[in-house]
């Protein structure tokens, strides 16, 4: 029998990314690969790239001179881009950048195989054409990297809402479904191999729509019924299609997760107008309180965009209100970035200085950390349901694992395992995790 040749992926960006390296992991290893760990004994390096900012496509070019070294020790060494910086950048990238053999954008990654052959013939092969159809709905991902218990699960794909700022819509192309069915098998499989969560992944899920007329929250449901024991979790929401409708189907399953990534972007009505976001302030502050109505209990997390073009002083005291308001339990925070061809790039300035945007970031950082802790604080004495989900790096006598709220709790490990449930009551925390004992 041939011997399996050695494939090394390293995956940036979000969590729809590192999905899609599982996709890839699964179609080479049809193709007589297996993944390694070790780069150095790698016959082919894969890089899953990200263009959501500036500085993560300068992270992965760095990345990329470093793999220079590699292929000069093996010569026939295959070196491949995949993702949102291949579909961004497309032979650019391959000019720019010597070092590169393959161009995949994230919906070619079927074609890998003949793209490898073509490499392999001493020709540079790219395939970046985006599809309206593709969702690898029948690939069997290649769970790599799992600690067993939780998984993600991608449900769509793409993303048409063309946020002033954001390249998705370009790189990752038109918004399409998975089939339900699909879905729901991949979690009943996933239980049965012992998994105990998993996350509905798309750019934007509440978006979800079957050809039958299943919608998000009838897919959730469907997801939660598979098994009581099967915790579900979902990202990312927009908020201007969060409806009652789906906090009500996360209230009638105590397997949903009570926790909410609601990126708000910013506070300001006029900044919201330009980021073309298509809600304002009070509708967004509308929706946190249904959120508190219908789900008491439910963690509220964000994203923020500091300094986009414009921005003055007060716009950015309006987000620091508004998540005093909200009060969030978790927040990523970003400056602004421009990116080249988006809505923004092409009808607005990017005008706020770099030494102002770092300021207001800062601002953001501090007041975020303040309410994180001032959440984990009011959690001391109450008890949760928590899954099990590594043994502690530290010590090996602590397990860690999360509440339903998303929030890490670190608790004595006793004879537990990763995978079990365990209600563990709070006497402690640092503003990222709660300690507590088994009770
Ligand atoms: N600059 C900075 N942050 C951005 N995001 C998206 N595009 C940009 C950009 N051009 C942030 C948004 C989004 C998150 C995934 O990344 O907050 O919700
Ligand atoms: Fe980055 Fe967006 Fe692409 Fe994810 S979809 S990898 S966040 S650019």
């Amino acid at each position: 029998m041939d011997q399996k040749r050695k494939l090394y992926i390293e995956t940036y960006g979000c969590q729809m990314n590192f999905s899609d390296t599982q996709i890839v992991g699964s179609i080479m290893t049809d193709h007589n690969f297996e993944t390694t760990g070790n780069i150095s004994e790698a016959d082919l390096i894969f890089v899953n790239t990200c263009s959501i900012r500036d500085n993560a496509e300068k992270r992965v070019r760095a990345r990329l001179q470093e793999f220079k070294r590699y292929k000069k020790q093996k010569p026939g060494l295959i070196i491949g881009v995949l993702g949102c910086m291949a579909e961004r950048l497309k032979e650019q990238l391959i000019s720019e950048e010597k070092m590169v053999d393959v161009i995949v954008g994230p919906d070619a990654y079927r074609d890998l195989p003949r793209l490898l052959n073509v490499a392999e013939g001493g020709q540079k092969a790219i395939n970046v054409i985006l599809s309206a159809d593709e969702t690898y709905a029948d690939i069997n991902p290649v769970r790599l990297d799992s600690n067993g218990v939780s998984a993600f699960i991608s449900i769509m794909r793409g993303c048409e809402n063309f946020c002033s700022y954001c390249v998705v819509p370009y790189t990752r192309g038109r918004e399409r479904s998975r089939d339900p069915l699909t879905i729901v098998k991949e979690a009943g499989e996933l239980f049965s191999e012992g998994y105990r969560e998993v996350t509905l992944l798309g750019q934007n899920v509440n978006s979800y729509k079957w050809d039958d007329g299943t919608g998000f929250s009838k897919l959730l449901e469907r997801v939660a019924m598979v098994n009581p024991l099967l915790r579900v979790r979902f990202a990312t929401s927009h908020p201007k299609d969060l409806t009652d409708e789906l906090l009500h189907t996360m209230a009638a399953y105590p397997n949903i997760c009570r926790s909410i990534h609601l990126p708000v972007q910013s506070g300001s009505d006029r900044i919201l107008k330009l980021m073309n976001r298509k809600y304002d302030s009070s509708w967004y502050r509308q929706r946190i309180e249904a959120i508190r109505k219908i789900l008491p209990g439910c963690a509220i997390s964000t994203d923020i965009i500091t300094g986009f073009c414009s921005e003055t002083d007060q716009d950015h005291r309006d987000t620091l209100d508004m998540m005093n308001w909200v009060a969030y339990d978790y927040a990523f925070m970003f400056k602004y970035s421009e990116r080249p061809d988006t809505l923004a790039h092409k009808k607005y300035k990017d005008d706020v200085p770099e030494e102002v945007k770092s300021v207001r970031l800062q601002e953001i950082i501090n007041l975020q950390q303040e309410l994180s802790f001032r959440s984990n604080h009011a959690d001391i004495g109450k008890t949760f349901e928590v899954l099990a989900e590594s043994v502690s790096r530290k010590s090996g006598k602590e397990l860690s694992g999360r509440n339903s709220q998303n929030k890490v709790v670190v608790f004595p490990k006793k004879d537990y395992k990763p995978g079990d449930y365990i209600n563990v009551k709070v006497n402690a925390c640092t503003p990222a995790t709660l300690k507590g004992e088994v009770i």
